[in-house]
């Protein structure tokens, strides 16, 4: 249990039905808060009723985006007990992210406890369905009301959350991506593996393009040449070439990803031969070619682990696994999904109850 003070809402909103979840768009009773000063440090945590923030049109975050964010989920297990999944993980990589944006890093310990206090306030809205979650979503933003650019004195520490159903309204079904050749994601040196607003908002334009081909996501090439894989929509990529599995490096222009990391000590337990290297789009178009291309698929908090089913590049389609799901990205799907809703063991320690 936490110390942190917790004033309850006085007006409850009415739950959705668990069956109707779509991501991210019903938002809980409460939030976590906590603010920050210079000379001050981070003070005053606090779980309070969910409501709108009110800030001066000149607020820094608000013209130069200083702002960076985290997703996690808590589970309902069939034992009734509610569940974070890699909430230390989570707290690392948002203090890295601060890191990258110049924003003063949190205590990890407290940045669990923010987690753990609105999903305790806020218990009854975790889902019960299969296959629904409550998503977490701590967030810092500079606070700062002046138009020069500068790393602000002043922040605040936000946590919200919202129960959501799958990502992918298709489901757990293959998506069609589109490697892009003339949008870029992040380079070496720049904001790439920050959860920060502006990987987002440069995406915005890539993923238009891309729906409007007929695709679901971007397939992101490197910044530089063009040539070598980074990462897919909001996800992490991975791939089965021949009996090799294949995820790009973390070298400074993709998302540390969590589930990536997850998928990847699965992978190695099961004794499968993993390889985090460079790979072009010229290798798996060649693979996808001659048949060695076995399965593709992304993944990522939000959808876990989302299969490939067709690959576009330069005019060029290739099909993957004939519109079913491949039996590795099943495989990881259910051994995540049964460490997150306590159905399997958990070897790694990744699941904390609430
Ligand atoms: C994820 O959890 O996969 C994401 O990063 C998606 C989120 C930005 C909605």
């Amino acid at each position: 249990m936490t110390d942190i003070p917790f004033t309850p809402t006085r007006s409850p909103r009415p739950k959705p039905d668990d069956a109707s979840l779509a991501f991210g768009k019903v938002l809980t009773d409460h939030m976590f808060m906590m603010n920050y000063e210079e000379g001050r440090g981070w003070h005053d945590p606090r779980v309070v009723p969910y409501a709108p923030l009110s800030m001066d049109p000149a607020t820094s975050v608000l013209h130069y985006g200083q702002a960076v964010f985290d997703g996690l989920k808590a589970f309902r297990g069939e034992d009734g007990q509610i569940r974070l999944f890699r909430a230390e993980r989570h707290a690392q990589r948002l203090n890295k992210s601060c890191r990258a944006l110049c924003i003063p890093e949190m205590d990890p310990g407290l940045i669990r406890e923010s987690f753990e206090a609105v999903v305790a306030a806020d218990h009854d809205w975790v889902p019960r369905a299969p296959g629904t979650s409550l998503y977490i979503r701590p967030t810092v933003v500079a606070t700062d009301v002046m138009l020069g650019v500068h790393p602000s004195h002043s922040y605040i520490y936000f946590v919200i959350c919202s129960p959501v159903g799958a990502y992918y309204r298709e489901g757990v079904k293959p998506i069609r991506i589109l490697a892009s050749d003339n949008h870029v994601r992040a380079v070496q040196g720049g904001l790439g593996e920050a959860k920060t607003a502006a990987n987002y908002a440069a995406s915005l334009s890539a993923q238009k393009e891309a729906a409007e081909a007929g695709y679901t996501q971007v397939l992101w090439l490197d910044g530089v040449e063009r040539k070598y894989i980074d990462e897919v929509g909001t996800m992490n990529i991975m791939m089965q070439i021949g009996d090799e599995v294949i995820t790009p490096p973390l070298a400074g222009t993709i998302l540390d990803g969590v589930t990536r990391n997850s998928a990847l000590a699965l992978m190695r337990d099961w004794g499968l031969r993993v390889s985090e290297r460079k790979i072009s789009i010229d290798e798996v178009m060649q693979a996808g070619r001659d048949g060695t291309l076995r399965e593709v698929w992304g993944t990522g908090t939000a959808a876990v682990v989302s299969p490939v089913g067709e690959l576009g590049y330069k005019g060029d389609v290739i099909r993957i696994g004939n519109g079913h799901t491949g039996l590795l990205t099943q495989r990881l799907y259910d051994a995540i999904m049964g460490i997150q809703y306590g159905r399997a063991p958990d070897p790694h320690g990744w699941m904390s109850v609430v």
